[in-house]
């Protein structure tokens, strides 16, 4: 059936979503072709694809080579760090793939079995991922600027059978070293077997030679026997993203092959607009969904070049980084996230520096990872002359919730809207009671069950938690912990979280996690962060400790003390640079710290005084010291 425009396909999606999605995995490349579209055996728990086997990496690589198209481009890596361009056509890319998935089996990786990534932005991380893909097996991918009790939590979680690595990575002020990181979180995970593979850069102190028993990428590739594609079942597991949760603990959030190949490709070619011989530039890290989605799988299972980039949207080396990329690889689609532009306009209001490329490859720029606020959005527009294009989604779901989907239709943009629903996604705004609110009205945003091909399948070992996290606050619907609104035309507005994560620069953070580490310190009886309102990065933790009766700890100190603790065990990431004493924290009669209450008096809006607060020299004192924060 030929779908012309949105209405007709997200109908279609809706109305009878098996014919919709079988006829989407057609543009896959099967072992066996799926004839069943959803399994709905583990219901609420839902499968795609249940008699379908393939394999993404051959979708991704292989299947190109045999179109006749192994010459093209497949990834362009551009290190602003180095000052390096490196191109692999998709016959080159297939042959590392290959040779790296014989390294991994040699050390014992079979289907079914993980592999923790964590890599710098380098085509290895890609090679990586792949790889493990083409033998069956699970990758799980950290992002390079987690601390090591992070990395060690998602080992522990994994249990992989090798971990993936490289010497480190290059930031402006500093580099990273990788090496001390991933022994000490072996250590701690009490993983130190596991066989560690490195891939060399030059520039790092630690070295391969430091760790009895690693191995070097390199020394392993050049005489490495290459593995053919291993079929794997569509609901077999592809990869494991960990994303932060209302607690420490992080989620490790479960992806299938057949479901993923199928949305993805659907994505590339109705959101996108992207296909083979197209150049798509994501400037995000293979550590965030966005990373896996954009940059390694879309792009690739669509047959058309990735760029992936090795830099920052300013300083390496000014803020026309962006703009040097795109003329320099031709770039069609730029996708990136709403605090990259922010920095490029804090440094070059105007965009003088555009002035000195030639940009007119670009066809689309795409925005995600936080809300696309309007300022930033009519900048956009005006000083790159292209459509801007906000769209929703989350680690969760994999690919757009919302979009507008250039390739499908020529829907109106709106300003501070990420457009309407994509195609399998029964979007409802409900209030607390569940109950549907009317147009124009704010509530949380659920999706009907079940969501659509792409999209989580479970939690890491834990159907419980995922059942309890996401399925049980509203029957027969998954909670996105989004809020937001829907106007007359059934255009969407995000307003922010209805939990207590934040976003910081685009990285999704749980303030629960940086409270458990603050909590630790010896002084500090009880803590809350929230995360404020910041200019550049979106939002900007910031604590506020109560200290024990006694202690006699100039603030200062415990400051720095405290900012050390959160960088050493989450990450510098977390930027969490800020901490106020307070002599007490509101909470509900049953002792829940009330952090909604206290962003609303940082930002300035009305309130409800808390009744545990009965002293109004404690509250001005609240007051107080989350006001000056807000305005900095
Ligand atoms: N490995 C190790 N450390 C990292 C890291 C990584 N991959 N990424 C960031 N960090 C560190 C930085 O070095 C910095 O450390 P510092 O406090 O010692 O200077 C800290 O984490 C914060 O870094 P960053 O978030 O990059 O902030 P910034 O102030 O240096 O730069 C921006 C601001 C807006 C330029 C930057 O945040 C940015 O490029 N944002 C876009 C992020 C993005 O693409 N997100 C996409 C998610 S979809
Ligand atoms: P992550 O899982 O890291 O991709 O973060 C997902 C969360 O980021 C969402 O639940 C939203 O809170 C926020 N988010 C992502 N994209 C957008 C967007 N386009 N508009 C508003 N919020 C967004």
């Amino acid at each position: 059936m030929v779908m012309s425009n949105y209405r007709d396909s997200y109908a279609h999606s809706l109305e009878k979503p098996a014919e919709f999605w079988l006829d989407a995995a057609a543009n896959v490349s099967w072992s066996t072709p799926p004839h069943h579209a959803i399994d709905s055996s583990r219901a609420p728990l839902y499968g795609w694809f249940p008699d379908g086997v393939l394999n993404t990496s051959y979708n991704a690589l292989d299947r190109h080579v045999e179109a006749g198209r192994g010459d093209q481009e497949a990834l362009i890596y551009d290190s602003a760090m180095l000052g390096i361009q490196r191109r692999y056509s998709y016959s080159e890319l297939t042959d590392l793939v290959a040779r790296f998935a014989g390294v991994l089996r040699s050390h014992g990786v079979g289907t079914g079995d993980r592999v923790v990534i964590y890599m710098p932005m380098i085509p290895e991380a890609a090679i990586a991922m792949l790889a493990t893909a083409r033998l069956g097996a699970v990758h799980s991918v950290v992002f390079g600027g987690f601390a090591p009790r992070e990395l060690a939590a998602r080992i522990r979680d994994a249990a992989p059978t090798a971990v993936v690595t490289a010497s480190g990575g290059v930031e402006p002020s500093r580099r990273i070293e990788y090496l001390p990181a991933v022994g000490e979180a072996l250590t701690l995970a009490g993983a130190e077997d596991v066989p560690v593979l490195v891939k060399a850069r030059d520039g790092f102190a630690a070295t391969v030679a430091d760790h009895a028993g690693w191995l070097d990428w390199d020394a392993e590739m050049s005489t490495a026997v290459p593995a053919a594609p291993v079929d794997v079942k569509a609901t077999d597991p592809l990869y494991i993203l960990y994303t932060s949760g209302t607690t420490g603990t992080p989620k490790g959030v479960v992806r299938d092959n057949g479901g993923h190949a199928v949305a993805l490709r659907w994505t590339m070619e109705n959101i996108y607009d992207v296909g083979p011989g197209d150049v798509m530039w994501t400037a995000s890290d293979v550590g965030w969904v966005v990373g896996h989605s954009y940059i390694v799988y879309g792009p690739l299972l669509a047959g058309a070049t990735t760029v992936m980039y090795e830099g920052k949207p300013v300083g390496t080396p000014d803020a026309g980084a962006f703009w040097r990329v795109i003329e320099d690889h031709q770039v069609n689609v730029l996708f990136t996230a709403p605090t990259a532009l922010r920095a490029i306009r804090k440094a070059d209001p105007e965009a003088d520096l555009l002035e000195r490329h030639n940009t007119s490859s670009l066809r689309t720029l795409f925005a995600a990872g936080e809300r696309l606020d309007t300022d930033t959005f009519h900048w956009a527009r005006r000083v790159l002359g292209v459509p801007v294009v906000d769209h929703w989604w989350q680690t969760e779901t994999g690919w757009a919730i919302c979009a507008n989907p250039r390739g499908l239709d020529d829907l109106p943009i709106r300003a501070g809207s990420p457009s309407v629903p994509m195609p399998g996604f029964r979007l409802t705004i409900v209030d607390g009671e569940g109950k549907e609110v009317e147009a124009g009205t704010e509530g949380n945003i659920v999706l009907g069950l079940p969501l659509p091909p792409g999209t989580l399948q479970t939690l890491w070992g834990n159907d419980g938690r995922y059942v309890s996290s996401y399925l049980q606050a509203f029957e027969g619907y998954y909670a996105t912990g989004d809020s937001g609104y829907r106007d007359e035309e059934g255009y969407l507005y995000v307003m922010g979280r209805t939990d207590d994560i934040i976003n910081v620069a685009g990285h999704r953070l749980s303030t629960g996690a940086m409270e458990q580490v603050i909590g630790k310190h010896p002084a500090v009886a009880e803590c809350a962060v929230v995360g404020l309102a910041d200019s550049l990065k979106g939002q900007r933790p910031s604590g506020y400790v109560v200290l024990k009766s006694g202690v006699d700890l100039p603030e200062e100190i415990l400051e720095k003390e405290l900012i050390a603790l959160v960088r050493r065990d989450i990450g510098a990431v977390a930027d969490f640079k800020h901490v106020t004493v307070v002599e007490a924290l509101p909470k509900t009669r049953s002792g829940k710290i009330l952090r909604k209450t206290m962003r609303e008096i940082a930002d300035g809006d009305e309130f409800v005084i808390p009744s545990t607060i009965e002293d109004a020299g404690v509250l001005n004192q609240l007051v107080a010291a989350l006001r000056p924060a807000a305005r900095e």
